[in-house]
């Protein structure tokens, strides 16, 4: 896709910084000196070089995927230069001039717990383990903005088929990398590092839970989780852990950052829903980066189709 045009707005302008600023508030409230100290900036840096990706990528011939949409795909500068990864700051224009020169090579994966053969992955055998897909997912942040994105990858069932978990495995716990020689914003972040996650076991093992090696025709820009990540459509974004280490089939339900951080605010299932608000602000509609007006936000994220029988007979307000 062609992204020479510069754009006539700024993500700062179509997305205001009451939303995107509070989380910040909170770790503000809480005390976090670091993050009131870069709370003042918020434009993005244009001056980035913009790459048709999809031609000149990694990965030309991709399958397509019938889970993909059909809607209009966020440009790869918006998806690169409008970030979360608090590792590598808080301020979403820092992760991509951060995360630079960070180290993804070697890598490894390591799949252990409750499963009947522990292993370790490199990339390259991550790579090879399954066909790569193209999913063009919708991708909402529990802030109110979301982005459509041509991630790459498999769904993460395709490793559970390698290593077999076993009875005792319920849940699925993530961890990210974490270093604070490569990532000493880390120490600003004013969430516990390294980045946990977790998910219900049936819910890693639908379809549409994609262990992502990619995005736009090629591999994962290291602001957007190099070189592996998780991406759940139908949670809020922050549930879609970046740059993974760790696989862990448990038996009880798995920490999970945010979750820890403010339990009254993020819960374990952050299942995108418009009819539940977030304590601060209205989850009923959402800002699509590059757009000016905000559009009705959908239950699971428009995904219902395709998961809403995993929460058949639980409260979503209770099991937010
Ligand atoms: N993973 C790690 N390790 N650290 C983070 O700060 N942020 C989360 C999620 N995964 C985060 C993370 C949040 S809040 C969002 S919205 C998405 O990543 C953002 O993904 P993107 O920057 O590729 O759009």
């Amino acid at each position: 896709m062609m992204l020479q045009r510069k754009p006539d707005l700024t993500h700062a302008d179509v997305t205001p910084k009451e939303i995107y600023f509070n989380r910040r508030k909170f770790l503000q409230a809480m005390g976090f000196a670091g993050a009131a100290a870069v709370a003042g900036k918020g434009l993005l840096d244009l001056a980035s070089p913009r790459l048709d990706a999809r031609a000149a990528g990694k990965f030309p011939n991709l399958a397509k995927s019938p889970f993909s949409t059909t809607e209009k795909e966020s440009t790869f500068d918006e998806v690169t230069h409008y970030n979360n990864f608090y590792e590598f700051g808080v301020d979403k224009d820092q992760p991509a001039k951060n995360a630079q020169k960070f180290r993804t090579t070697p890598w490894t994966v390591s799949v252990e717990g409750e499963v009947k053969t522990k292993r370790k992955f490199s990339m390259d055998e991550i790579l090879k383990l399954a066909p790569l897909e193209e999913r063009i997912y919708r991708h909402r942040c529990v802030e109110g903005w979301s982005i459509v994105v041509p991630w790459i990858g498999f769904s993460l069932s395709e490793i559970a088929k390698l290593v077999e978990p076993g009875p005792k495995a319920k849940y699925v716990a993530f961890e990210s990398y974490y270093d604070l020689g490569q990532m000493p914003e880390g120490k600003y972040a004013g969430i516990q590092l390294p980045y946990v996650e977790g998910l219900r076991l049936d819910e890693a093992m639908n379809p549409l839970t994609l262990l992502c090696v990619g995005m736009y025709g090629d591999s994962l820009p290291n602001q957007d989780g190099a070189p592996v990540r998780i991406v759940i459509p139908w949670k809020y974004g922050f549930k879609s852990i970046k740059s993974i280490v760790k696989i862990r089939f448990v038996s009880g339900e798995p920490p999970c950052t945010w979750n820890i951080t403010n339990p009254r605010e993020y819960g374990f299932y952050s299942n995108v829903n418009p009819n539940v608000d977030h304590p601060r602000w209205s989850q009923a509609k959402e800002r699509r980066l590059g757009e000016i007006f905000k559009r009705p936000t959908l239950l699971f994220n428009g995904y219902q189709d395709q998961v809403a029988s995993l929460y058949t007979g639980m409260d979503l307000k209770k099991y937010y």
